[in-house]
């Protein structure tokens, strides 16, 4: 199960190991390779928050649904762009797959709309004015051994 496409699940426990400034960077390089809707890369930036002050922070902002990952990935676009939900959601699958294919574990989470409700951590990990988060992935080292799960049935898809 070497493709990371395959190899992706999410991943809601992570050990307290960081993740190396080479793997961040990656995951970086992952975002800034997706695709925007009319190639409007202004409307979307991200936060990558790993260290404890600010990582405190989101996760009381979001309920601790970040599930304590050493690493929040926080996708932010611009408030009026109606593509920004899509753009975010494209970028967070880069990412995870990048994470998936670096052996690091990751989640989707929709907690982006709490972190919303809260402007001052928002500022404080530098979603800049105009923006919210649109998504958020924790990212992490499994505290689990990843299992292999047969997946390949899992949505109707038809061919003609
Ligand atoms: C749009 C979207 C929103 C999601 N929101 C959450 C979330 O808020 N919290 C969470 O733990 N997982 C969330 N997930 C992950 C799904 O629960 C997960 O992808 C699904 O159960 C299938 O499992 P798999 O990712 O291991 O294949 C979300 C996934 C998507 C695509």
């Amino acid at each position: 199960m070497s493709d990371p496409v395959l190899k992706r699940v999410s991943v809601r426990k992570f050990s307290r190991e960081t993740v190396s400034e080479a793997d961040v960077e990656k995951l970086v390089k992952a975002f800034n390779a997706s695709p925007a809707a009319m190639g409007k890369f202004e409307n979307m930036q991200a936060m990558v928050v790993q260290k404890p002050k600010y990582l405190d922070e989101v996760e009381n902002a979001i309920n601790g649904h970040g599930h304590n990952a050493p690493l929040l990935f926080v996708i932010a676009t611009r408030k009026d762009d109606p593509m920004g939900e899509r753009n975010a959601s494209v970028a967070a699958q880069n990412v995870m797959i990048e994470a998936a294919s670096l052996g690091l574990g990751s989640t989707y989470t929709l907690s982006a709309m709490e972190l919303n409700k809260n402007p001052e951590v928002m500022s404080h990990i530098g979603i800049d004015h105009g923006f919210e988060a649109s998504v958020i992935v924790a990212i992490g080292h499994p505290e689990e051994e990843l299992k292999e799960v047969d997946r390949s049935n899992r949505y109707k898809v038809t061919r003609k």
